[in-house]
């Protein structure tokens, strides 16, 4: 599968690295251009290439991996109808995130009721939102070896197709996508101060099921 990232730094790093490691191909885009990206995706390796932020939004899936407050300018100008686009952003109020508790309940307070990825829904009108990457530092997930954890990726987004494809595609990685359901009510567990936001949880086995 084609992933755009808009984006560049530590999660689309990281992320992208475990997307490669699947047999994936990515596309990294910043505010500033492919040319100055070259270097990030060299590193990245074979499978990884630098584009505009149309060019990433032009791939099957495509993963917002910026700071909050440049959400709105990443989103801009792009047709998001129909496209599949998976929210790793996390709503933190200040550029340089307060992880206090303090810090947590102002950047949630911020919200105005809503969970961040409904904000990121009204910003991209028509896009197939999924909240996913978002619930977890990208040190945890550091280990890119075939033995690495199963470690657990929260999903929410009211489109149940979306939320397929972007489920079976951090399955792929080796990592575990595990779906909680809608963006208001999923979205409120594993964004910034949720119950399920900031746990390493490994997934270790479930029931068959017809
Ligand atoms: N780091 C983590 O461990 C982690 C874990 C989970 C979730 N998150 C969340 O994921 C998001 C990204 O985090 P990060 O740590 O990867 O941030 P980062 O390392 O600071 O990277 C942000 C990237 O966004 C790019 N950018 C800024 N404005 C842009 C625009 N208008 N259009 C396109 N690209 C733009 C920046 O490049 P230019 O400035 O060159 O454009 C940079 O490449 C944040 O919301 C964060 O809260 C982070």
């Amino acid at each position: 599968m084609k992933i755009g990232f808009i984006g560049a730094g530590t999660v689309t790093g990281t992320f992208g690295r475990h997307l490669l490691g699947a047999g994936h191909e990515i596309v990294v885009s910043n505010s500033r251009g492919p040319e100055t990206l070259a270097d990030f995706a060299a590193k990245l390796g074979p499978g990884a290439s630098a584009g505009t932020r149309q060019q990433a939004a032009d791939c099957e899936v495509v993963i917002l991996a910026v700071n909050w407050v440049n959400v709105p300018g990443a989103l801009a100008g792009i047709d998001w109808r129909g496209r599949l686009l998976v929210d790793a952003t996390n709503a933190h109020a200040d550029p340089d995130p307060d992880l206090s508790l303090d810090g947590v309940a102002r950047s949630r307070a911020a919200l105005h009721g809503l969970t961040s990825s409904e904000i990121v829904a009204q910003l991209a009108a028509g896009a197939r939102l999924v909240k996913s990457i978002s619930n977890m530092p990208m040190s945890w997930i550091q280990d890119f070896s075939p033995a690495k954890p199963r470690t657990v990726l929260f999903v929410s987004g009211d489109d149940a197709e979306a939320k397929r494809v972007t489920s079976d595609l951090i399955d792929s990685t080796g990592l575990a996508a595990v779906d909680l359901g809608s963006l208001k009510t999923g979205g409120a567990m594993h964004e910034v101060g949720g119950p399920l936001s900031a746990l390493e949880l490994h997934f270790v086995r479930a029931l068959e099921r017809e």
